[in-house]
C-alpha cells in the first residue's frame, strides 16, 4: 500500500515515520525535507497528479493551505483516498471571523469577541474589553497573527499592523491545551491531549511562533474534561459540518470550563511529533478507516508515561533567519534513544543543513514526564548549528502542575 504525505515540516516527518512502521506500507512525501529524503517525490503539478504518479492509495495532508484550496474535494471527485476536510470545512481555519461566527451559531463555548473590518471600528471595539485584550488577524497566519495587547497603545499598534479584518477578543485565563480528534464525518476519535509552547522564549515570553515544543501526557486532561470537550466543542462542530480529517481545537481550560480559541483543520505542529512518538496503535488502518467513513470501532492506544518534543530553531526565528547552515550531531542525538524529526532541513553537499525557521523537533519518551524531558534535552545537547536556539522549559509547566518537581530544581 502506498501512502503520500503532503507537507514538509516536523509534523509530516513524524507522520511519515509512524506510517512507515506499518507492515506493507510504502511512504512518499512531497515536498518533504532533509529527514524525509528517502520518501521524497517532486511536488510538481496538482496534488492529484502527484498522488497518481506515485500510485497513492491514501494521502494524508499536513498543512492547511492545500486543504483551504480544495485538495480533498478534488481527490474525492477522482475517487482517490485522502484524509482531510473539504474546502468548505477548511474555512474554519482559513478565516477567524468565519470560525467565531460558527462557534456562536452552534453554541460552542469561546472567548467573547467582536469582528471588525476597519481600524476605526477595531479601536472602538477594543475599548469595550478589559486589558489585556487579544487582537487577531482574520486570515491564515501560521500562528503569528495574534497580539495580546497589555494596554491601549499596544492594542492600537496591533490593529494597524494586523488589520483591516480583525477579531478583537476577550483574554482568557487558564491552561492552554491542544485537543485533536480524527473525524470521519460522523464518528470522532480523540488523540491524546498535548500542550504546545507558542512563545519563542522561556517562561512564555517573546513573540508567538508556530510552536517551540510540545509534550503529550494523559494527565493534561481528566476524563471528565475530555468528555466535556467532546460534548460541547468537538461533537457539535462535527455534527454541524460532517467534518472529515483532523479537527484541532486550541483550548483554554478556564475556571468555567473549556473554551475554544480556534479550530485548525489539520494536525498540530509540533504536537504531532510527541503524539506519533507515543502512539502504539498501527495508525494506517485508522487513517484508512477515517478516509472511508468507517472510523466506528477503531481505538488509539498510547505508551504509558509521556513524550516531549523540543524544537530547535534558526537564529532570528520567528523573525528573519539564515538558511544553508550545516547541522552537526543528529546521529549522536539519536544514539541517546531520542527521535530527531526534521522540519526546516535539506540535504546539502556537506550533509544536512538548515532550510527553515523551525529546524528540528527532538522527541523522546519516558515512563513519566520528567524522564521524557530529561531524555529530550540530553539529545538536544548533542546537536549543534550556528545561531540555533531552543526553549529550555518545554514540559516544565506540566511537571509543576502535576505536583512533580522539575529536574534539578
Ligand atoms: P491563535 O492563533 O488563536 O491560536 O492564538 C495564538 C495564541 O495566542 C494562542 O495559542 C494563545 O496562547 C494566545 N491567545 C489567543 N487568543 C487568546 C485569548 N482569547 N485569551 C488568551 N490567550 C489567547
Ligand atoms: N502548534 C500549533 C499549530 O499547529 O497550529
Amino acid at each position: 500500500m502506498n501512502i503520500l504525505v503532503i507537507g514538509s515540516g516536523g509534523r509530516e516527518h513524524a507522520l511519515g515515520w509512524k506510517i512507515s512502521q506499518s507492515p506493507g506500507v510504502r511512504v512518499f512525501a512531497a515536498p518533504g525535507n532533509g529527514g524525509m529524503r528517502e520518501w521524497c517525490v517532486e511536488a510538481k503539478g496538482a496534488w492529484l497528479e502527484v498522488a497518481e504518479r506515485v500510485g497513492a492509495d491514501l494521502t494524508v495532508v499536513g498543512p492547511e493551505a492545500p486543504l483551504v484550496e480544495g485538495v480533498v474535494d478534488r481527490f474525492r471527485a477522482a475517487g482517490r483516498g485522502i484524509v482531510g476536510p473539504s474546502a468548505e470545512n477548511a474555512r474554519l481555519e482559513g478565516s477567524k471571523i468565519f470560525a467565531k461566527d460558527f462557534f456562536k451559531r452552534h453554541g460552542i463555548p469561546t472567548a467573547e469577541f467582536v469582528a471588525v473590518e476597519n481600524a476605526e471600528d477595531a479601536k472602538k471595539a477594543a475599548r469595550g474589553f478589559r486589558f489585556p485584550v487579544v487582537i487577531k488577524a482574520d486570515g491564515l497566519a501560521a500562528g503569528k497573527g495574534v497580539v495580546i495587547a497589555a494596554d491601549r497603545a499596544e492594542a492600537e499598534r496591533a490593529i494597524e499592523a494586523l488589520g483591516p479584518r480583525l477579531v478583537i477578543e476577550e483574554y482568557l485565563e487558564g491552561e492552554e491545551v491542544s485537543f485533536i480528534a480524527l473525524c470521519d464525518g460522523r464518528d470522532v476519535l480523540p488523540l491524546a491531549p498535548t500542550q504546545d509552547h507558542k512563545r519563542v522564549n522561556d517562561g512564555d515570553t517573546g513573540p508567538n511562533t508556530g510552536g517551540m515544543g510540545a509534550y503529550c501526557d494523559a494527565r493534561i486532561l481528566t476524563e471528565a474534561q475530555t468528555e466535556r470537550i467532546l460534548d460541547t466543542i468537538i461533537g457539535p462542530a462535527v455534527e454541524a459540518t460532517r467534518f472529515t480529517g483532523f479537527l484541532y481545537a486550541g483550548l483554554i481550560m478556564t475556571a468555567d470550563g473549556p473554551r475554544v480559541l480556534e479550530f485548525n483543520v489539520r494536525l498540530g505542529d509540533p504536537e504531532t511529533q510527541p503524539l506519533m512518538h507515543r502512539m502504539t496503535t498501527d495508525f494506517v488502518p485508522v487513517l484508512e478507516a477515517a478516509a472511508r467513513g468507517e472510523l466506528g470501532r477503531h481505538k488509539l492506544e498510547w505508551r504509558r508515561g509521556a513524550s516531549v518534543c523540543v524544537v530547535m530553531a534558526s537564529g532570528g526565528y520567528p523573525g528573519g533567519y539564515q538558511t544553508g547552515v550545516p547541522i552537526r550531531g543528529i546521529e549522536d542525538a539519536e544514539a541517546t534513544g531520542a527521535t530527531v524529526f526534521h522540519a526546516g532541513t535539506r540535504a546539502g553537499t556537506d550533509g544536512i543543513e538548515t532550510a527553515g525557521g523551525r529546524v528540528l523537533g527532538v522527541t523522546a519518551g519516558g515512563e513519566d514526564l520528567r524522564s521524557a524531558i530529561e531524555r529530550a534535552y540530553a539529545a538536544v545537547g548533542k546537536i549543534e548549528f550556528a545561531g540555533m536556539h531552543y526553549r529550555r522549559d518545554i514540559g516544565l509547566k506540566g511537571l509543576k502542575r502535576y505536583g512533580v518537581t522539575a529536574p534539578g530544581r
